[in-house]
């Protein structure tokens, strides 16, 4: 049946609203009409809406706003080889069933995505909002095998993809917030939460989290988050299909590792940082190991470190923290 019904969501999408002959399918799959037919009743019953008709077949009107696993896999093109992917109706977190994952031996890469998470985790121990079926919760696991001391550029790089994808599912992209965040002005649109597992001198488990806030309406979060986070459909003016999203942040976020570990990711990485940061040449507090640091935001160092000018104008660098803007230039 996975396989059946993979061909069927590829031709129905193929179609783009269009008919589809259910003599054909049944041929292209060897089956009898009422085969195929059983199979429409089963993608029915999963959201999909579809019509039928005598001498026409089915067309696909709608497909459901939930993560569908078959439909995130039809929908990802150029997926490499041994790619594998996990979609779960409910975990802790999805970085901790990666690093479960990881632990247990399962081939790298591999994706783990949840309609909800009961303990999702954002830097700093701190909770991730993730009881909506309507945003994203993504994890990655790959094992790179580089020298740790390429890390530090990770997240930003990835960072910087994600803004450039994302400006394909809203009229503009999110701008990066040093060194993990995506937002839209001062509401946040998405995380990114990177861990990893050194052995000896390598890399040994990278796990690469991301939480995006797709289809909450504004008047859903709870009420600490109701003036910090924003969702993508609130910025697109309608909701962003979810299934697509995922099959295209996959997509990415694969091609942006493969770029990473190539060592290929190093030219242009701080034009595209510089397009979409938020900091440059604002007025911040950046807090550290419990002390306050005030400074103007000069860029990133090439180690991906954040370079502060303080009222003497003197430099200084950081590279971890959490940064609040404090006025406007
Ligand atoms: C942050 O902004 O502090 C990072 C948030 C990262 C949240 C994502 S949701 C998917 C993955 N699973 C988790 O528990 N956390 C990350």
């Amino acid at each position: 049946m996975p396989q059946n019904e993979h061909l069927i969501l590829r031709e129905l999408l193929a179609r783009e609203g269009g008919w589809v002959s259910g003599a054909a399918l049944a041929r292209r799959l060897g089956l009898s009409r009422v085969g195929v037919w059983q199979r429409m009743e089963r993608l029915r019953a999963a959201g999909f809406t579809l019509e039928a008709k005598r001498a026409r077949g089915y067309r696909l009107v709608h497909a459901p706003e939930q993560l569908y696993p078959a439909l995130v896999e039809t929908l990802l093109r150029g997926r490499p080889r041994g790619f594998s992917l996990l979609v779960l109706d409910e975990v802790d977190s999805t970085n901790d069933e990666v690093l479960r994952q990881l632990a247990a031996g399962r081939p790298t890469p591999f994706a783990v995505l949840a309609r909800r998470q009961t303990q999702g985790r954002g830097r700093f121990g701190r909770s991730w909002h993730s009881a909506s079926p309507a945003n994203l919760y993504a994890s990655f696991g790959f094992r790179p095998r580089v020298p740790p001391a390429r890390m530090p550029l990770f997240t930003l790089w990835m960072g910087v993809n994600l803004c450039e994808l994302l400006g394909h599912f809203a009229p503009e992209a999110p701008r990066l917030k040093w060194p993990n965040d995506l937002v839209y002005g001062s509401r946040k649109a998405g995380g990114m939460l990177t861990e990893a597992r050194i052995d000896a001198d390598q890399i040994r488990d990278l796990v690469f989290g991301v939480g995006l806030n797709v289809n909450t309406p504004p008047d859903a979060w709870p009420a600490d988050l109701a003036r910090r986070a924003v969702s993508l459909g609130q910025i697109a003016g309608r909701p962003v299909d979810l299934n697509r999203l995922a099959a295209a942040l996959i997509g990415r976020v694969l091609l942006a590792y493969t770029a990473f570990v190539e060592d290929r990711h190093r030219e242009g990485f701080a034009e595209r940082w510089h397009r979409h940061d938020l900091l440059r040449g604002r007025a911040v507090t950046l807090l550290e190991g419990g002390r306050r640091h005030h400074g103007t935001v000069v860029g990133l160092d090439e180690e991906g470190a954040l370079l502060l000018r303080d009222e003497a104008a003197r430099l200084h660098r950081f590279r971890a923290g959490e940064v609040t803007v404090e006025r406007e230039p």
